[in-house]
């Protein structure tokens, strides 16, 4: 049976909170979309809106590698139990594989095998328990199931009427459970293909979906902020921690401690027990979307993530909510009033570009200097091919026909974004701001 429970949260909890639990950790230039922890190699993973995906030592958050295969957004990242695969999933409609081996013994740039076979975005990745199946979610409306050792698409399950937005193995590893924007949990037989049934109708979209073996537990979250448990065993332990509010846009359970956490599109991240549905936790920790989470066996601890370019960790053991949160602004919305051309590249271009000299981790190269640069030609960036094989100066002129054809006709076949600026004054404002934000600086 369904029954439903509401917790109004403690508002005024934050009395004598002393302690600053919040532990800041980035490697990105971008938002970062995904994150996953493997207990079998002590690894964290972050997938980046700057197309990269970074590999941490978990104890201390240190930087191990950082990934350059995708072509487009990094959404999604899991790791195979057995720790042997990591594999990423992104806006470019691939996947790609990587030895857990190679990323921890390998030289500096390691070679990934790229599964390919979708024809949209890639938003979620599961490896079945022995290490050999993978699932991914689409926004071409299926599941797609690989073989592991042959890269190979097995096949894919088709019966959502929208995007796939999560799916994940039964206990048996028989069956397949999927989440999507149609509102559906629906159960597959995994050897034939076959859809047996809907689980959960939930009038609105499901956006996120985590399943634990032990608990025998799944935890969804969806666009009308419901936040619910479903066990499949026998259905006794059903239950909505809360419906209503913004989007739920992340969840993690963890079997270990019976704790569940949810994120949503207002950076709230809300824990609870997943036994007695207590909410143990609920604040606001960013200002702007958790787009990822990932609670840390036994719950020692959770990662979070999202439109701030940080992994945030914070303790579960005797955590308080400190009274004063990190500063964590939203960049790109500077509070002095900005021209026309300025206000054309903080919300078009600066999510992936930097104007400094330095190299930041953006998407896209920097494009401090770029006037009169040939293109393809900042040290160090992975350019794409295409873009690196063409002959073309940057200039007004180039830079005026890149946004009113759209890179796709000017630089066909480069990684940036189809993108076309409409109105010629838009393109003057912005060409003229970036003529003197690039312009190198003489010592
Ligand atoms: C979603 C990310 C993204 C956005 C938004 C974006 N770009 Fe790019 N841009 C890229 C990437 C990635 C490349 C490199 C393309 C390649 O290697 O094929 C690039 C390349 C370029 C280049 C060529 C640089 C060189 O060194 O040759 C210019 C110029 C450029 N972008 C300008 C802009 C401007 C101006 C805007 C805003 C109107 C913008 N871009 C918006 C990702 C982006």
């Amino acid at each position: 049976m369904v029954y439903i429970r509401l917790f109004i949260a403690p508002i005024f909890m934050l009395l004598t909170l002393s302690t600053h639990a919040f532990d800041r950790y980035t490697a990105h230039g971008g938002p970062i979309k995904g994150l996953a922890y493997s207990e079998a190699s002590n690894l964290a993973v972050s997938a980046s809106f700057d197309y990269t995906a970074v590999v941490w030592h978990a104890d201390g958050m240190q930087e191990l590698k950082r990934l350059v295969a995708h072509n487009a957004a990094v959404n999604a990242a899991a790791f195979s139990s057995d720790g042997q695969w990591l594999a990423t999933g992104g806006d470019d409609f691939a996947i790609h594989l990587w030895s857990v081996d190679d990323l921890v013994n390998g030289s500096e740039s390691i070679g990934s095998i790229p599964l390919t076979g979708h024809t949209a975005k890639i938003v979620h990745l599961e490896f079945s328990a022995d290490g050999r199946t993978l699932l991914s979610s689409s926004w071409d409306h299926t599941v797609g199931i690989w073989d592991v050792e042959s890269g190979q698409l097995i096949r894919q399950l088709k019966g959502h009427q929208g995007p796939v937005n999560a799916a994940v193995f039964a206990t048996s590893g028989e069956q397949v459970y999927s989440a999507g924007a149609d509102g559906h949990i629906r159960l597959w037989n995994l050897e034939t293909g076959e859809y047996v049934r809907s689980l959960v109708r939930n009038g609105f979209g499901i956006n996120v979906m985590d399943f634990d073996p032990v608990l025998d537990l799944l935890a969804y979250g969806g666009s009308n902020g419901v936040m619910g448990l479903v066990s499949l065993a026998d259905r006794s332990r059903d239950l909505e921690l809360w419906v209503g509010g913004p989007p739920v846009l992340a969840v993690s359970i963890d079997g270990a401690s019976e704790k569940v956490a949810f994120g949503t599109a207002e950076g709230r991240v809300m824990i609870a027990d997943t036994y007695v549905g207590d909410i143990e936790h609920d604040f606001t920790a960013v200002k702007g979307p958790v787009w990822a989470m990932s609670l840390l066996p036994n719950a020692e601890g959770l990662l979070f993530a999202g439109l701030d370019d940080w992994v945030t960790r914070i303790p579960l053991q005797d955590f308080k909510v400190p009274s004063r949160l990190p500063d964590r602004d939203r960049r790109f919305h500077p509070d002095e009033p900005i021209d026309n051309g300025q206000r054309q590249f903080a919300r078009k271009c600066s999510v992936c570009h930097s104007l400094t000299a330095s190299t930041e981790r953006r998407a896209g190269p920097t494009l401090y200097g770029v006037f009169g640069r040939k293109v393809g030609a900042v040290a160090g960036y992975p350019y794409s091919p295409e873009l690196k094989a063409m002959d073309l100066v940057w200039t007004e002129e180039t830079i005026d026909a890149l946004f009113r054809d759209g890179p796709d006709v000017v630089t066909p076949g480069s990684k940036m974004p189809i993108q076309r600026i409409k109105a010629q004054k838009d393109r003057d404002d912005l060409i003229s701001y970036l003529k003197r934000a690039t312009a190198p600086v003489t010592p």
